[in-house]
Parts: C-alpha cells; structure tokens; sequence
C-alpha cells in the first residue's frame, strides 16, 4: 500500500513554495511531499532529498521515471543528520524551504526489516540497513535494567520492567530474533497483568502464571488468554516497538543535531516546517524553536497544526501528527 503523505495543504500552505525555489526534504520517503512541492516550484526550482533508507529512494514516486524531473531533482541516500555537509557536497542553495516529515512510512513497515508488529519478520528496525546496531542485538545483548530504561524512556511504556523481565527469561531459553517472537513476550506480560486484574488472588509469583502461561482451570475459558488485548485502541506492542526503533537508529539525537543545522542552511526569509509523531520528538522541536525565536526565527505555529478529522478518517496513521512550522529571522 503507498504511503499516503500527510498535512500536505498545511505544509504547502506554510512553506509556501513559488516558481524556481529550492527546497530540501530531508525524509523523502515516498516522494508525496515532494511531489506536491516540486509542483509548485516548477520551472527551475530544485528539490534535494534525503533518506537514509536507499529503498526507500530507489522506490519513491519522484524517481518514477527516473528522468522525470531532471536536474531539478537531486536523490542521497544519507542521514539527515548530516544536513549541512550534504548541502555543501551537493551545492544546494539558497534554500527557501525545509521538511522534515519523521519516523517511518507505510512502505518502510513492508520491508520486512521488523518495524511492523502485525507480522512475523527479522528484528531489525534499521532505517538503513548497510549500519548500526539491529533491534535483536538490543533484545538480546542488553541487560534487565537497560531494558526497562529504554521502554520507559522512548516507549512511555507502562509495563516496562516487566516486559524487561520477561525478555531477559524469555532469551534464556533461545535468542530473540523475529518480531513473533517478542510480540508473544510483550503480550505475556499485558495478559499477566490484565489477568491480575481480573483475579487479584493471582499474584505473579502464582503457580499458575509462573511460566508466563496461565494454565489454571478456569483460565482455559478464559478470553484474555485467547485474543489480543488492545489498550485503549493500541496494541500492546506499539510503545515497545517505538522504543526498540527510537534507540536502533539513534532517532532523538539525530534530530537534536539536525535543527540547529537546518537553521543555517536555511536563507533568510526561509522556512522550516517538522512534522513529528510522537511527545518525544515533538517536544525536543517545540523546545528548539522556543530557545530560537526571535533570536534566529519567527515562530509560525504558535500551536501545533494538527490533522483535520477528515484526515485522521481516511488516513488513522496522521492521527497524532503534530506540524510546527519557523521562519528563519
Ligand atoms: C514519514 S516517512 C516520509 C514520507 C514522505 N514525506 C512522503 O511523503 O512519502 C520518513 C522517511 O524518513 C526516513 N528517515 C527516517 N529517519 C531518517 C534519518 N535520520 N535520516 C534520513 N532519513 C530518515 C525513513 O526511511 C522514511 O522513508
């Protein structure tokens, strides 16, 4: 399924492109925001795209066909947090305009690298898979403590010592290394829990619930035991998943060294607009732009946009999409 691109009205609406202005999408993905932006800016205006996924490049809709745009479209296949030295070695400028559209696309859950929890594949998480540290190494290298700090800190994730725990027993027995295999993990601990809440007398250390089944008479018709429990609408993966994926490709840091760069390759009078998914990077570029405006930028979103509800209807993954948009000073 392609990846729908998301707040492209908003992001066309802030970044305003014009005939012959260049820009850079520093997450080209699929090429949806692109392609909306190279159409504005057409005759002569340039696109510079950037993802560190050489799939991801190779399939993007801009490419298709490759000679399409011309020299009006320059691909590199790089990390973002690189900006500045990539604009140097390409020779890109001036720049009107920057976006960076975060995380993954519905074309990176089909590479079958581990990043979907609906499937049964590799744990990788690698947005490029040519370096780093895959999502298995992490499973099964670091220990009990490590753990649970990286699911409470890039997970936000409630059950975070517990899930730790059982990863740590589980990988005894034999490594992990399919997305199955840890989703069972997680969903051990949520059912155990949710079991315990339904019967308190079943304390973890229960006979029962021990071997992280529960295998009690009564828990045979027990329906917590037969289905996926989803949490409020979420299934009991997701917050570990986006941990494992946070850490594998160093997602917060790369983002905390691309602002300040995107701010100095950008001209005066230039844009800048991130479209993040989660508390934590939105937080990092909200408190960015907050310590730069009116020193180095003008803040354009004094709240963040957010999806309309039509959007969020035909498109469930943008719902908690948040767009801040600056203008450099
Ligand atoms: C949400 S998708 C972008 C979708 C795109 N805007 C579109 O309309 O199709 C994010 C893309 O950024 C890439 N990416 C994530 N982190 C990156 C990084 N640090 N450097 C470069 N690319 C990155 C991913 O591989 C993915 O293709």
């Amino acid at each position: 399924m392609p990846h729908i691109p998301v707040m492209v009205n908003e992001i066309l609406t802030f970044l305003d492109p014009k005939a012959d202005q260049n820009f850079i999408d520093c997450t080209l993905g699929d090429g949806g925001h692109a392609k909306a932006i190279l159409a504005h800016t057409a005759p002569n205006g340039r696109l510079l795209g950037i993802d560190a996924d050489s799939e991801a490049l190779e399939a993007s809709s801009v490419q298709r066909p490759a000679s399409r745009y011309g020299e009006r479209l320059i691909t590199v296949n790089a990390n973002f947090r690189d900006l500045a030295a990539i604009v140097k070695e390409n020779k890109f400028g001036p720049v009107h305009g920057i976006l960076l559209d975060l995380g993954f696309s519905t074309s990176t859950l089909e590479r079958e690298r581990g990043f979907s929890f609906m499937k049964d594949e590799v744990l990788d998480m690698r947005f490029n898979p040519k370096t780093g540290i895959r999502a298995a190494e992490i499973v099964n290298g670091w220990n009990q403590q490590q753990l649970t700090e990286l699911l409470e800190e890039y997970g936000e994730e409630g059950l975070a010592r517990e899930i730790a725990n059982k990863i740590v027993a589980g990988r005894k027995t034999r490594p992990i290394v399919t997305t199955k295999q840890l989703v069972e993990i997680i969903l051990m601990a949520y059912r155990e829990k949710l079991a315990r809440k339904r019967h308190p007398e079943r304390s973890e250390g229960s006979r029962y619930i021990k071997k992280g089944r529960d295998s009690s008479p009564r828990a045979q018709n027990d329906s917590v035991w037969q289905r996926v429990p989803w949490i409020g609408g979420i299934h009991p993966a997701t917050k570990t998943f986006q941990a494992l994926r946070i850490a594998v490709n160093d997602e917060l840091n790369a983002l905390q060294e691309t602002l300040p760069q995107a701010l100095e390759v950008l001209q005066s009078g230039g844009r800048f607009a991130v479209l993040g998914f989660h508390s934590l990077e939105d937080r990092i570029v909200k408190q960015f732009f907050k310590d730069w405006t009116d020193v180095k930028m003008k803040l354009l979103t004094k709240k963040p946009l957010v999806p309309t509800q039509e959007e969020i209807r035909v498109n469930s993954q943008t719902r908690s999409a948040k767009l801040r948009v600056v203008e450099k000073i």
